[in-house]
């Protein structure tokens, strides 16, 4: 049975995007049911409509409080009996209420090399060290922004003369490889968390990582 997800956007939704694409597969062993914008006028969700996916915008400004917002897209969710949620680019931070009714069944994408660069601002900072090397990564969602156990991660070079746009745009080809390779580990259950940290079965040392073609 194909797992149920929902993935939560708040904008252009390019990873969205590139997930819907690869659920396209028969093969996949996840369907995408909903995508939910809390932005109502994210561009992501005339795209998920466009390709054919059920789009709704659940504006967190209509809602006295965060509680309340997150009650509203848990009974969505629930409403569409969905299995896993993807964050894509949604730009709003979960309580624990929200992240405990999900755990483990949440994944979300950041376009670092975590633990490095949680937060905003991830490709400026990175060039601001003179890292080497960045990428993404596919986490499972803490109550701990940017955190929790690494799915998958993807590394690319960073280039002489990066600017935080040339290197994100590097960053977001990897991520469109990353996500849907990452959620197809956890939706066919041969990633899980044990002891805290991700165990990919089926693979030598039980991790995964992608490299981008100058690195391989
Ligand atoms: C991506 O870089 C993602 O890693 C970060 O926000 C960006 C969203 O881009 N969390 P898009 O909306 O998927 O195009």
């Amino acid at each position: 049975m194909k797992k149920r997800t929902a993935i939560l956007i708040s904008g252009r939704g390019s990873n969205m995007a590139a997930l819907i694409a690869a659920a396209r597969d028969p093969a996949y062993p996840a369907e995408i049911a909903v995508v939910v914008s809390n932005v109502p006028d994210a561009a992501g969700l005339a795209e998920a409509r466009a390709m054919g996916v059920e789009a709704v915008a659940l504006d967190h400004n209509q809602f006295p409080s965060r509680m309340t917002f997150e009650l509203a897209l848990h009974g969505m969710l629930l409403d569409r009996g969905i299995d896993l949620v993807c964050n894509a680019g949604f730009m709003r931070l979960l309580t624990a209420g929200f992240v405990n009714r999900w755990f483990d069944r949440h994944l979300n994408i950041h376009p670092s090399l975590l633990p490095s660069f949680t937060g905003l601002n991830t490709h400026e900072r990175a060039l601001f060290e003179g890292v080497k090397v960045s990428g993404a990564s596919v986490h499972f969602v803490r109550i701990e922004m940017d955190a929790g156990p690494i799915v998958a991660q993807a590394a690319v070079p960073v280039l002489e003369g990066d600017t935080p746009e040339t290197l994100g745009a590097r960053v977001l080809v990897a991520e469109h490889r990353l996500y849907p390779h990452a959620l197809a580990l956890v939706a066919s259950g041969r990633a899980k968390v044990l002891d805290g940290n991700v165990v990919i079965s089926g693979t030598q040392d039980g991790r995964e990582v992608l490299f981008s073609p100058q690195l391989a």
